[in-house]
């Protein structure tokens, strides 16, 4: 199968599953679960699920076990986009090429959906559904909090806002607030793959570390060189702020090389795997090539 049907199959069944586990009727509070459904059924590219469901399938994991956990960590990045964008944050009006959430509803709400999607993550990775051995479970619910809390997403975010007023930022410096900010959320994908399938996640941890790299860098060489008609979310944002950015560092032919070296080092640590990890390899070359 091609990257771009796998990539969109994955998608379409991550959405239907979202839509079924976030029902509208289910909440006490209307309001809340509408815009926990605007946050997490918006139109995005979905690919933690997708190299979750890759990453898992080395293993012969069943496909619904897999797009539970990816289900579950998308809740994660969508709940960290809704906060990212708060005015106390990036402050930042369009995501997804629409309203953020706290301007399609106000901010206490959006502050608030963040907080039920970050819950619902666990709950969703804590039902039998996801996995028949409790230990499994508890496996994956303890990785995602720890790649999702403070010595990980949380903690990369803290040491971004942190670096807007230091100046002089280093490449170490650099490489470990977006290990942290963006890498943490790919290890999960990648090591949830093992752990369901009780395999090594070793190989498949190599592989994150530089495909999240890659991403932040694509991420930051798209607020240069896009427009917020093509990218669906504000650009030339990084410098205005003074974020700690590869660009702002190595210039974009740096970055861009930077990244290209990276998708090399990620396709390099899937040997181990054979033509088995054929889409993740292409997926490493995606996040550097795309244009959203
Ligand atoms: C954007 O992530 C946030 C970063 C970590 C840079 P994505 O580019 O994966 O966003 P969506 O989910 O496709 O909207
Ligand atoms: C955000 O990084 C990473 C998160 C943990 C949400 P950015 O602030 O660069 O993401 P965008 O550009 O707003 O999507
Ligand atoms: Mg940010
Ligand atoms: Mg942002
Ligand atoms: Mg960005």
């Amino acid at each position: 199968m091609s990257f771009e049907l796998a990539l969109r199959q994955a998608a379409q069944e991550t959405d239907a599953l979202l839509d079924r586990l976030l029902p509208l009727e289910a909440s006490p509070a209307r309001r809340i679960m509408e815009a926990v459904r605007y946050a997490a059924l918006g139109p995005g590219k979905r690919l933690r699920p997708f190299l979750l469901v890759e990453a898992a399938s080395l293993f012969d994991v069943p496909r619904q076990q897999s797009l539970r956990a990816g289900a579950a960590l998308e809740c994660i990045h969508c709940y960290s986009l809704v906060h990212d964008d708060l005015p106390a944050m990036d402050d930042d009006d369009l995501r997804r090429g629409r309203p953020t959430t706290h301007k399609a509803f106000d901010e206490a709400t959006a502050i608030l959906a963040g907080d039920a999607l970050l819950t619902f993550a666990f709950e969703i990775l804590s039902a039998a559904e996801t996995h028949p051995d409790a230990t499994i479970r508890v496996a994956l619910v303890s990785g995602l909090a720890k790649a999702a809390g403070q010595a990980g997403m949380v903690g990369g975010q803290m040491l971004d806002i942190e670096a807007e007023t230091q100046a002089n930022s280093n490449l170490s410096d650099i490489v470990r607030i977006q290990s942290l900010k963006t890498g943490a959320l790919f290890r999960f994908a990648c090591e949830a793959g093992a752990v369901l399938g009780a395999g090594d996640p070793a190989p498949l941890r190599r592989y994150a570390d530089s495909i999240g790299l890659a991403f932040q860098i694509a991420d930051d060489i798209l607020d240069v060189e896009s427009t917020p008609e093509a990218l669906g979310k504000a650009t030339q944002k990084d410098k205005g702020m003074g974020k700690a950015t590869f660009v702002d560092l190595l210039g974009l032919d740096g970055a861009r090389q930077k990244a290209r070296r990276l998708v090399d080092e990620a396709v390099a640590a899937l040997a181990p795997y054979g033509p088995k990890a054929d889409l993740l390899a292409d997926a490493a070359r995606f996040i550097v090539a795309r244009r959203k």
